[in-house]
């Protein structure tokens, strides 16, 4: 049965053409999945079918009617749910008043009294494999929790049609399959399922259909009952061209060029680094001009790990040295001045000025660099920006524009780009490609490995593991605090950074330990 039934969808914003064409299908009881470069309209897609925004030409059919959305009230009544791209969360609200808030519009009106509310939001959440403090407020959790919140918000709904925009780009693959197997459930119900991601391979395995969009246009459809389910066949229609071949650089070489560097010493080092509750006895060097990722689940510390050296976590024990140097850094202002930048992970808290041009947020980092250096000519500083806006491919390449005007991956562009353009000695990437596309992320590697090869010293966290396998020197897997595996560029493969990352085998050993007749090979006689 169709349940959704787009035509011809067309929308602008003060002129810019988001959607020129966009036709779309969903069935009950599918995942459809929706792909497209940063830009094409995605979101706009999703906010026209939830009924956010209106689109200026086209019809739109649910369950063979066609419709008139004049607010998400309107969709909501027909049982749609939508998991936002930029989380539709009141950070000063706990998670059950979010999620219940969510609620409270579905349906005839039942005041629910806050006990079974609660309930009710912890039961939401154990649907999607998580259990968090639902009386905690959200502004106090990290975005990973965030977004799980959003899709429990979405699922206290009890939908029938539900769009998930990007809803994994901050998960890690732990969480990602909590969420598939939701996902799988759901389909069992018969809810029909929009699935929008940047990540082709979680497309390739989830998804029943796709449609692509480029420009706002639909330009390709897949279906997988007589498709291959290979990434490789999504990437044209999403870029419009052949897939690019993308090599891993040879370690050999890579770790050539790391020795030519040794003797000037490691760029950066932790040395029994411990920070209450969150790090434990932390030490590891940074070799000069290496790309070092960090691994592991969600949380275990990376992103602790990652602030200590850019100055903006203090109360840590241990010793940390910047340049062979006591690190010392109170500020971040000081971080970037001793040249180690950080990218930040929460684009919307740390990253951006929302309401600010895309120019004005290209060059704070340099106004902040250089004192006084507001002094300097604002031609040489246009050409600062462009730069970074042609690197970055930032679509539309306009700098007054505001950055909340912006789709979610041009924003991430936005905040990857202004620090590139520093041309760091140490640079911290905390997760960097969140929901960028396929293309733009290559071409973001690209400009990290120029820096490595003229001597930039890189530690990045990535929640996707294809990330640092396809770029890493080494990875060392971080698990509860602590460092437990350092895996070498020959070892790096999905399999052996999921089961380090589980860190399955020191709990196996510790199991084996505990066990009685523990240390006599294949236990008594
Ligand atoms: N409120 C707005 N004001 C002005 N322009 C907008 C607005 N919302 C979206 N746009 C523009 O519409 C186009 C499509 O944006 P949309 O957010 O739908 O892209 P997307 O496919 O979701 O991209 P991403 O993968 O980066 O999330 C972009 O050029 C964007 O700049
Ligand atoms: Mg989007």
């Amino acid at each position: 049965m169709t349940v959704l039934q787009a035509t011809h969808i067309t929308r602008s914003f003060a002129g810019v053409r988001a959607l020129s064409d966009a036709n779309f299908t969903l069935r009950a009881g599918e995942v459809c999945g929706l792909v497209g470069a940063n830009g094409s309209g995605k979101t706009t897609f999703a906010r026209i079918v939830s009924g956010l925004l209106m689109p200026d030409r086209g019809e739109l059919r649910l369950y063979d009617r066609p419709v008139n959305l004049r607010s998400h009230l309107d969709a909501e009544k027909a049982r749609m749910a939508m998991v936002h791209q930029n989380l539709s969360l009141v950070p000063e609200m706990t998670i059950w008043e979010n999620i219940s808030l969510g609620r409270e519009a579905v349906g005839p009106v039942r005041l629910l009294d806050n006990r079974s509310a609660m309930t009710q939001a912890e039961e939401a959440m154990r649907s999607i494999g998580v259990t968090l403090p639902v009386q905690e407020r959200v502004k106090n959790i990290s975005p990973d929790e965030k977004q799980l919140v959003e899709i429990g918000k979405a699922l206290a709904k009890n939908p029938r049609i539900l769009i998930l925009d990007e809803p994994t780009a901050s998960l890690d693959f732990h969480q990602v399959e909590s969420l598939f197997r939701a996902v799988g459930r759901l389909k069992e119900q018969g809810v029909a399922i929009i699935f929008i991601s940047h990540r082709l391979w979680e497309v390739a395995r989830i998804c029943d259909r796709l449609a692509a969009f480029r420009n706002g246009e639909t330009v390709g459809e897949m279906d997988f009952a007589v498709q291959p389910r290979e990434e490789k066949l999504i990437i044209p229609l999403i870029t419009g061209q052949e897939a690019r071949e993308v090599k891993r650089k040879l370690a050999s070489v890579r770790s050539e060029e790391m020795s030519r560097h040794a003797a000037r010493g490691p760029a950066l080092e932790m040395e029994g680094v411990s920070l209450p509750r969150r790090l434990t006895d932390v030490s590891f060097q940074l070799r000069r001009g290496e790309l070092l990722g960090l691994g592991g689940l969600q949380g275990q510390g990376q992103e602790e790990i990652l602030m200590i050296l850019a100055g903006y976590l203090k109360g840590y024990t241990g010793e940390v040295r910047v340049d062979g140097a006591a690190h010392g850094l109170r500020t971040t202002r000081q971080a970037i001045r001793r040249g180690v930048a950080l990218i930040p992970g929460d684009r919307h808290k740390e990253g951006l000025f929302l309401e600010h041009s895309v120019f004005a947020n290209l060059l704070y980092p340099k106004v902040s660099m250089h004192r006084g250096s507001f002094l300097l000519p604002r031609r040489r500083y246009q050409e600062v920006a462009r730069e970074a806006m042609q690197a970055m491919s930032l679509q539309p390449p306009d700098p007054r524009l505001v950055v909340s005007a912006l789709s979610g991956g041009n924003q991430q562009k936005v905040v990857v780009g202004k620090w590139l353009a520093l041309n760091p000695g140490v640079l911290l990437l905390n997760d960097p490609t969140k929901g960028v596309d396929v293309g733009t992320r290559q071409n973001l590697y690209a400009i990290v490995s120029r820096l490595v090869e003229n001597g930039t010293s890189v530690i990045l966290y990535a929640s996707d593991n294809e990330e640092l396998i396809a770029n890493c020197d080494r990875v060392l897997i971080v698990f509860e605090g602590r460092i437990v595996k350092e895996l070498g560029a020959s070892e790096l493969s999905e399999e052996k950074l999921v089961v380090s990352s589980l860190n399955v085998e020191h709990t196996e050993k510790a199991a084996a330990a505990a066990a009685p007749g523990a240390g006599t090979e294949g236990g008594p006689a």
